[in-house]
């Protein structure tokens, strides 16, 4: 019998594309037949009046999953911080324990589990722990989206470099181009980021994925169009497969 496998999608940077990888390869999962849930354990800067627009909106709408808000969405905070603060600023503070129950019952739903974190690796969740503890304690395998152009190659570096040091690991690194090229010296920018790190990671490398014009009140149809998209299928062929290793 196939074992529940899952993955946790983290970024080199808070805005490189978690939500939209994330959406695109749920979408890609389900449609090619498999049942997919989703987990956006901690979101902050959510705005209550446009609940649809959070990434757990947007994960659950492109998962096409009916579980409760609550279940794949255990703390939200309005305010735009990191989750330590964004607790805090409520009189809060997120429980471990109370995510990993959650996603455990997430899991016993689903044979594949898409997790999305919040910012980057080392964003801290409480005084004495960061999203890499929860990876651990998750122990999935993780998937680095990370920006095409410049700081891109440092700042995927740093965070293969943290994982590894945790052992975490890291099924791709995943590029994204979040802003859109215009001139040659852009372009060679891009160019060489896949280069150059083409030639450094050990780790499997998918993308670009080209910038999106325009996504802005396209976010279905735009999540809908890259499931077909070849870096997306890759990414969906990788993480299932990932699954079928330990059953
Ligand atoms: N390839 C792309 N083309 C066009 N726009 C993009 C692309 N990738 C990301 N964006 C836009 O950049 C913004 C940030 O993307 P997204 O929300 O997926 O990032 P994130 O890593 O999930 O951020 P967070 O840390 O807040 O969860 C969004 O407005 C998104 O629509
Ligand atoms: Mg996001």
């Amino acid at each position: 019998m196939r074992r529940m496998t899952g993955v946790f999608v983290t970024g080199t940077d808070t805005g490189v594309g978690k939500t939209l990888v994330s959406a695109a390869l749920v979408r890609r999962l389900a449609q090619t037949g498999h049942r997919v849930g989703v987990m956006k354990p901690v979101e902050t800067g959510v705005d209550a009046g446009a609940l649809d627009e959070s990434d757990a909106a947007r994960l659950m709408a492109a998962a096409a999953v009916n579980d409760s808000l609550d279940l794949v969405s255990p703390y939200r905070f309005p305010a735009p911080v990191a989750p330590f603060s964004a607790a805090e600023a409520q009189g809060e503070h997120i429980a471990l324990s109370e995510i990993v129950r959650r996603y455990e019952r997430l899991a016993a739903r689903y044979p594949c589990v898409v997790v999305e974190g919040a910012g980057g690796l080392l964003v801290p969740m409480g005084h004495d722990w960061d999203m890499s503890d929860l990876i651990s304690r998750l122990s999935l395998p993780v998937v680095l989206v990370g920006r095409v152009g410049l700081g891109g190659i440092n700042h995927a570096l740093l965070t293969l470099e943290a994982l590894e040091r945790r052992r975490t690991r890291v099924l791709a690194l995943f590029l994204n181009e979040t802003a859109l090229s215009t001139t040659p010296v852009q372009r060679k920018q891009c160019a060489s980021t896949v280069a150059l790190l083409k030639k450094r990671v050990s780790v499997p490398l998918l993308g670009p994925l080209p910038y999106q014009l325009p996504l802005e009140g396209r976010w279905n149809e735009t999540v809908e169009q890259l499931a077909g998209s070849q870096p997306i299928s890759e990414l969906a062929e990788l993480v299932w497969n990932a699954g079928e290793e330990t059953s």
